[in-house]
């Protein structure tokens, strides 16, 4: 995959303006730290309640600061896209809380849910468990047969939101967004496919027929590791207003100072995304020649069995990367325990390059058998390769494999 295809395109200005909003010309928009804003024009406000407006009113009802940064995130989504002539966006408290809603706003008891199999571990939980106990099934499916996949939708007509994860937290594996948009449309079901490890930087999943993105802002869009935050990109008015009643009546908003932070983060996305992927490649290239790795899972290697699709409907094989040591387990705690210059921790998506154990942190709430059968093994090192020097990258993963 071609990692110094940088996306030369209106996408990277969308990033970087901002709107005067509320006629206020700061450089940078304004936070507004404020619960409440005053009623100026007794009659709008009136008519605000009576939805015929959208003034500002009340900050769980819409904040400027935020507004603006998640029209930014829809816009980014629906750039260059043509089918998509108008995407609105939500902002969120968390990932968590936007894939909840996003979830919310098209399910209700005696629905199913169509679920990739492997996901990130809440997300899972949240659909197995959470979502089971107010009476939503759910199905899992790895996407790779879709004969297979048509014949559990039509034994499962209860079925109402396939759920995607691509690429998927930890493996990086992929499904074909557009089979599966296209089946699903035949059966009025809605796709929601979570973006967070690629961003709209390397994929639009508009562009092959999803419904609704979801997104943990926290991660890449952020990008400086400052806060929590979450986004619902949908493309159309009847969605939009479904997801918007479910933000207003469960509350799970995000405050103006994360949503500023937010947007600064975004600003270099572009530029960022580069880097991660070019150090990625250069490390998930040095790490599948050392004796001591097993196998390496990144989107930019031909051993990757979803390379060719992921060429196909990603831009670049973004900074995420997992593989397993020689030695399973205690080679992978070893390894963790002699990282010097990178990050132990758990998150992703930031400048400095992060290594992290999914099977005790990310996907601990996987049970170990789903965990296995999905390829998450109990050795497996998830890194989120960062924009450091590279040399500083490689030689820090080659001390800490010397000592294992
Ligand atoms: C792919 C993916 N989706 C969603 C989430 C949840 O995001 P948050 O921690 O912002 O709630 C995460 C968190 O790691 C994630 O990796």
């Amino acid at each position: 995959m071609n990692t110094d295809n940088i996306r030369n395109t209106h996408y990277k200005s969308i990033c970087v303006k901002d709107p005067s909003i509320e006629n206020n010309h700061g450089h940078i928009p304004p936070i507004y730290a404020t619960s409440t804003f005053t009623y100026e024009d007794l009659d709008a406000a009136f008519a605000f309640f009576r939805g015929e407006n959208k003034i500002p009113i009340y900050t769980r009802f819409g904040n400027p600061s935020v507004g603006f940064v998640a029209q930014k995130i829809a816009d980014l989504e629906a750039c260059d896209v043509d089918e998509v002539k108008e995407a609105k966006g939500l902002l969120f408290a968390s990932g968590m809380a936007a894939i909840s809603s996003a979830l919310l706003s098209q399910l209700k008891s005696g629905d199913a849910v169509l679920c990739q199999a492997v996901t990130y571990g809440a997300s899972s939980d949240l659909i197995h468990n959470s979502f089971k106990a107010l009476g939503v099934e759910s199905v899992d499916s790895d996407f790779k047969d879709m004969e297979k996949v048509k014949r559990i939708i039509q034994a499962n007509p209860t079925i109402r939101v396939v759920y995607l994860e691509t690429p998927a937290n930890p493996t990086l594996s992929c499904v074909n967004i557009k089979a599966v948009a296209d089946l699903a449309k035949q059966y009025d079901i809605k796709v929601i496919v979570d973006n967070t490890f690629a961003t709209s930087y390397a994929q639009q999943p508009f562009r092959f027929g999803a419904d609704i993105i979801v997104y943990s802002s926290t991660k890449f869009m952020n990008g400086h590791g400052t806060g929590l935050s979450g986004a619902v990109v949908v493309k159309n008015e009847e969605d939009f207003q479904k997801a918007y009643k479910i933000q207003k009546n469960f509350g799970g908003i995000l405050s103006p100072f994360e949503a500023y932070l937010l947007n600064i983060g975004i600003k270099t996305l572009p530029l960022r995304m580069v880097q991660h992927q070019q150090n990625a490649q250069q490390l998930a290239e040095f790490l599948s020649f050392h004796p001591k790795i097993k196998k390496v899972n990144f989107l930019g290697l031909d051993s990757h069995p979803d390379q060719e699709l992921a060429e196909n409907q990603m831009f670049g094989p973004t900074g995420m990367m997992s593989f397993e040591l020689e030695g399973g387990l205690d080679a992978g705690i070893k390894f963790q325990k002699n990282i010097k210059f990178c990050t132990r921790t758990a998150s992703l998506g930031t400048t400095d390059t992060l290594v992290t154990h999914p099977a005790s942190t990310s996907h601990s709430v996987v049970p170990r058998d789903k965990r296995l059968a999905i390829g998450i093994t109990d050795g497996m090192i998830r890194s989120s390769v960062g924009i450091e020097y590279i040399e500083d990258i490689i030689a820090d993963f080659a001390q800490a494999l010397d000592a294992v």
